[in-house]
């Protein structure tokens, strides 16, 4: 396994909104302007590759697959823990077909070293990979999304593979389809989340674990940019362009934004955590904690 940061992404060659299986997905502001829309994706792409190079990690960049628009999403394609892969099974038909292709990036970066195992979920049930399973460094567990894509059972199945808790959360709005949409764990012990996003029986577990001071509500218009979907590396965090109250928030509690504009990729309902995938988790105590 890798041990740096490193980070995958899936080219926008085959990017578009040609259908809608979440709430903000607009195949017809697409359709107005095809090809502008696909050479703004293309450039939004550029700035979070840059971007996430300033932030301290080493881009991986894979290509996607013709019919599959989906795929610039991997952060559904798997959830990757020390070295492991457990490939996603997706709830929609419209990105099953990605399952395949993603399969064979995975199985590449085996062979390169960068991952040692690649496996798949047990049958009958449903996972949108890290999208819907968001490792959390500093309490060594997971944070699981189950409902509208991701089902319950999937928790077990993954908690079983790694040997890890997950803590699974009931998302409870077509609108937070995806854990990444509504909740952010930070390098300083904060949650980022959108209380409206959980069932009440969810956000009081979630409460329970987490001190008030180390909670950051988000608002409807943050949610809205797409800024709780961020990418969090030490004090580096990168995001979509966000709002005033963000900007100020974890400005304040020392972070350094990085925004860029993914207009495109809003589109689709996809902010920049769930454009990525990061490939060197690990549940030990990293490198830095073990040298000192
Ligand atoms: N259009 C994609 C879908 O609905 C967007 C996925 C964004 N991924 C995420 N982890 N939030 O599946």
């Amino acid at each position: 396994m890798i041990h740096t940061p490193t980070i995958l992404l899936v080219e926008p060659t085959f990017y578009d909104v040609s259908y809608s299986i979440n709430p903000w997905m607009d195949p017809d502001a697409w359709a107005r302007d095809p090809r502008g829309m696909h050479r703004d994706a293309m450039q939004s792409f550029d700035a979070l590759r840059t971007a996430l190079g300033r932030a301290g990690f080493t881009v991986e960049v894979a290509a996607g697959a013709p019919g599959l628009p989906d795929m610039v999403f991997p952060a559904n394609a798997a959830v990757v823990l020390d070295g492991r892969a457990l490939l996603a099974r997706f709830r929609y038909p419209q990105r099953r077909g990605e399952e395949a292709p993603f399969a064979q990036i995975f199985d590449a970066l085996r062979e390169r070293g960068l991952l040692d195992d690649v496996a798949l979920l047990p049958e009958g049930c449903f996972q949108e990979g890290a999208g819907d399973c968001i490792w959390d460094a500093g309490r060594g567990h997971f944070w699981a999304g189950f409902g509208p894509r991701s089902s319950h059972g999937a928790a077990t199945a993954v908690s079983e593979f790694f040997g890890k808790e997950v803590v699974a959360l009931e998302l409870a709005t077509e609108q937070s389809y995806h854990l990444d949409v509504c909740f952010c764990p930070l390098s300083g012990g904060e949650i980022l989340y959108y209380p409206p996003a959980f069932s009440e029986a969810s956000l009081r577990a979630l409460r329970a674990r987490l001190p008030a001071r180390l909670r950051i509500e988000a608002s409807a218009d943050d949610l809205r940019h797409f800024s709780v979907n961020a990418v969090n590396l030490d004090d580096q965090v990168v995001m979509t362009r966000t709002t005033p109250h963000l900007r100020t928030e974890l400005g304040r509690r020392g972070y350094q934004l990085h925004e860029v504009d993914l207009t495109p990729f809003m589109l689709s309902g996809g902010g920049a955590y769930c454009m990525t995938l990061r490939l060197d988790r690990s549940s030990g105590p990293g490198i830095a904690a073990a040298a000192a």
